[in-house]
């Protein structure tokens, strides 16, 4: 077991390069099951959740060689068999479940584990199953397996009750090679759906609307191989933008992409947070007097649920009333009474967080109870009086490259132990 310890006070400066994208990278890995061929991944998160995903894939027999010097994945899915992927592996995981699609696609039958629900929320699949559905496929759930079988796929036109970002992934996979034109109305739009279809279409896909709420896909016959640098993650260079805000520093984030980050910095200016776009880099100054704000979560390109945390540990610092509204999932507030434990003023009710802003955290040991949360721990840390002890960092290991070691850079005081 491991913790994080942060002790509070330090200033940050200088600059700090963001990854690439876990949620842009899982679906791609699992996309490239659909082709019988090499699919080179540059630039990759060396994160847990990657490596979870590509355990999956050579489970069902795909060869896959990470290297974490220069950041590369090559996946070899020549040998892929329409074996059982491991349960073990899919439970351990829940975007595992993205793998279905393809499977389905290129077999025309998979069987897999029921993805569990995790701390956030029960995380449904039935949009998903709609959507094979809708494509041909007869679909069974029973006996904590879903099992889908299809002599092919046709093209169909298929409404999203909600714009469910896995739902439309796994769609848009399952449909590339389908018979005749697939219509997703009311699609998710994050970034990571168009970077997926950017990596399908130089597959040999034929996807326009990715990224918007209405994707056509026109099926193909055969996808090939292809080599792809995923997008860098826009909530990872949030988390650094919340960071100077809360420690009222200022700090050059690389690799933040203002297209992808607007919900965020309108947000964060409407605090008083000054920011400099440049090309591929935002310097983000936190040091003015900042005001509460009122914050919904949305899909995008809405707020980020994925953000929602870390603004809450910033705003738990800001004198006066703020309100979040977390309309994605059930259950994400776990971490306030992880900040009240710091000294925060949290009221919870249902969906709905009201913070008033105290003084002063002070230091504490805590526990992360979500990838998020985990993060938004580490920056209320950043300005709590004393130290605070994290526990539970696999969480945040998931989801962040050596989260310290970049805080370290930027002048934190902060260190991993074992316990
Ligand atoms: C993706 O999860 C992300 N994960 C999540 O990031 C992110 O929080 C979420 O999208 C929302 O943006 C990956 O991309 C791997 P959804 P996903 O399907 O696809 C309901 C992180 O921190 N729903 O858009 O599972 C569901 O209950 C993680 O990196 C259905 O009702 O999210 C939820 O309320 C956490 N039926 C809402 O949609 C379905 O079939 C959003 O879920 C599917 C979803």
């Amino acid at each position: 077991m491991e913790k994080i310890v942060v002790k509070g006070g330090n200033k940050l400066s200088g600059e700090v390069n963001v990854s690439s994208a876990k949620n842009s990278v899982l679906p791609i890995i699992a996309a490239s099951i659909l082709c019988a061929d090499k699919c080179t991944l540059e630039n990759a998160p060396m994160l847990e959740d990657v490596f979870v995903i590509c355990d999956v894939l050579k489970s069902i027999s795909c060869n896959i060689s990470i290297d974490k010097q220069s950041n590369r994945i090559v996946i070899d899915t020549s040998d892929v068999t329409c074996s059982e992927a491991s349960s073990d592996l899919v439970k351990k995981m829940r975007a595992s479940f993205l793998i279905m699609g393809p499977m389905i696609a290129r077999f025309g039958k998979f069987k897999i584990s029921l993805p569990g629900g995790c701390n956030i929320g029960t995380r449904p699949i039935d949009l998903h199953l709609k959507g094979f559905t809708a494509l041909g496929a007869e679909v069974n759930v029973g006996h904590g397996f879903v099992e889908a079988k299809a002599n092919r796929l046709i093209g169909n036109k298929i409404y999203l009750d909600f714009p469910s970002v896995g739902a439309t992934e796994n769609i848009m996979m399952a449909a590339v090679t389908a018979e005749g034109e697939t219509i997703i109305e009311n699609a998710a739009a994050e970034p990571e759906i168009e970077d997926l279809a950017v990596f399908l279409n130089k597959m040999g896909a034929k996807i326009t609307g990715a990224g918007t709420d209405t994707i056509r896909i026109i099926g193909v016959k055969k996808l090939k191989g292809t080599t792809h640098k995923p997008i860098y993650d826009r909530i990872e260079a949030g988390t650094f933008m919340v960071a100077a805000a809360i420690s009222k520093s200022k700090i050059r984030i690389n690799g933040a992409n203002e297209e992808h980050l607007k919900p965020v910095i309108a947000k964060l200016t409407e605090m008083g947070v000054i920011m400099e776009i440049a090309e591929d880099s935002i310097i983000v100054d936190g040091s003015k007097n900042l005001k509460p704000i009122d914050i919904k979560t949305m899909p995008y390109p809405g707020f980020p649920t994925d953000m929602q945390a870390q603004m809450m540990s910033l705003l738990c610092c800001i004198q006066g009333t703020s309100v979040i509204t977390e309309t994605i999932f059930e259950n994400r507030f776990m971490h306030a009474q992880e900040l009240k434990r710091m000294g925060a003023n949290i009221k919870i009710d249902g969906r709905t967080a009201v913070i008033e802003g105290v003084e002063r955290l002070t230091g504490a040991e805590v526990k992360a109870t979500d990838l998020r949360a985990g993060a938004a721990l580490i920056l209320a840390g950043l300005v709590a009086e004393g130290t605070t002890e994290i526990g539970d960092i696999y969480h945040i290991d998931r989801g962040y490259v050596s989260i310290e070691e970049k805080f370290k850079r930027l002048g934190a005081e902060i260190y991993r132990i074992k316990i």
